[in-house]
């Protein structure tokens, strides 16, 4: 039986990048693609203009059945005002799968040292991973409300909520510097105090690692300032995001983050960490290598294809390398020539000396 990996492109650069994504799996996979199928079905602003809604029944039964989920991206002015917008399908499809941790693996290769805008002597080295909670907390809470005159939003967190993402976070940490770092809120929220007295109960399960906190403002400047001190960073929903998106000015854009979505068990989701770049969507100007590299993570996590996996990675780092670089790493290369220079190396390990 063929694996089935279903593709959600979704809206502005995503079916851009997600096109490109697959011709490099195509391409690095070989003979060993006749073993999978990859088929793309309407999300998000596509899922409302197609379907009627951002997670038709259709995509959501897809989902359930598939061996892998690739997303491109979601949402753009078009449907903001929308009454179902393309942000509540890709809340409601992480829910469904139970999606409840996201894996945001933040590094910055040598070919990025110099084009960050943070001093090359603070970034080099720089490797960590945001485990961020993904199907609870403000995001989800209830009751919410939204009036004329006043609107409110719900944190809550459940211990068990709690429990397992910390988990999540130290039995990756146990594959690496074995440092934990939990950032909350603690001063201030409830939720927060819940959360870091449950990361020490859970710190315990796992005697070879150490576990500090730290409040979410001050692991904000840290992450830039001193980079190199994490390992595996946990947070809930929000934060994480946050914090994310911040990590992206270490290697310089959000063009080269993928990340990783997990259940209980079940089927994994692999998409970017940025979101649809309206502003530059249709141009063929964006940054695919969150998309490669988020197929290098399922080909790696999903379906063992540890070398494939790795390929796909060398591949991007020696284009880019070779100084093949989009307009938001300060190049000229358009999508699609980036992707064909991919392809080039992966085939033959050429076509990159430009
Ligand atoms: P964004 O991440 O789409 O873009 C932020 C900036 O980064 C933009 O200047 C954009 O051009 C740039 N950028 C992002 N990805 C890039 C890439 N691959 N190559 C080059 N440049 C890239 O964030 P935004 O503009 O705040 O949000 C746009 C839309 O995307 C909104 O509707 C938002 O809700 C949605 N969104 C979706 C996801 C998702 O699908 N998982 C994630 C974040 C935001
Ligand atoms: C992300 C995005 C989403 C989030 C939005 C689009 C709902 O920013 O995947 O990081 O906040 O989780
Ligand atoms: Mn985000």
């Amino acid at each position: 039986m063929k694996k089935k990996i279903v593709v959600l492109a979704g809206d502005g650069i995503g079916p851009e990048i997600s096109a490109s994504a697959l011709k490099v799996m195509e391409a690095a996979l070989g003979q060993a693609a006749k073993d999978f199928e990859w088929t793309n079905y309407a999300f998000g602003g596509a899922g409302i203009d197609e379907k009627g809604a951002p997670l038709p029944e259709e995509t959501l039964t897809a989902c359930h059945q598939a061996d892998a989920i690739l997303l491109g991206a979601i949402g753009g002015p078009k449907w903001e005002k929308a009454e179902q917008t393309p942000e509540m399908g890709l809340l409601a499809l992480r829910k469904a799968l139970n999606l409840f941790a996201n894996i945001r693996p933040i590094q910055v290769p040598e070919v990025l040292l110099p084009l960050s805008p943070v001093k090359e002597t603070i970034v080099r080295g720089t490797d960590f991973i945001i485990v961020r909670e993904l199907t609870s907390g403000i995001y989800f809470g209830e009751p919410r409300h939204l009036g004329e005159k006043e609107a409110y939003d719900t944190n809550r967190y459940h211990v068990d909520e709690i429990k397992r993402i910390v988990r999540q976070a130290f039995k990756i940490a146990q594959t690496r510097k074995k440092k934990v770092l939990s950032v909350d809120k603690a001063n201030v929220l409830a939720t927060s105090k819940l959360w870091r007295q449950v990361a020490e109960e859970v710190a315990l399960e796992f005697p070879d690692c150490t576990l500090a906190h730290q409040y979410v403002d001050s692991a904000a400047m840290k992450i830039i300032q001193n980079p190199t001190d994490f390992d595996v960073i946990v947070t809930e929903n929000l934060f994480g995001d946050i914090l994310s998106d911040e990590a992206s000015v270490l290697p310089g854009t959000l063009g080269v983050l993928p990340s990783a979505s997990y259940g209980v068990s079940g089927v994994a989701l692999y998409e970017p960490i940025h979101g649809s770049a309206p502003d530059i969507a249709g141009k063929n100007i964006a940054n695919p290598v969150s998309m490669i590299l988020s197929v290098a993570m399922m080909l790696r996590e999903s379906f063992e294809q540890i070398e494939i996996a790795a390929a796909i990675e060398t591949a991007c780092f020696k284009v880019m390398e070779a100084g093949v670089l989009t307009t938001d790493l300060g190049g000229q290369a358009t999508t699609t020539e980036f992707t064909d220079k991919v392809i080039d190396y992966l085939k033959k390990g050429e076509g990159t000396n430009e």
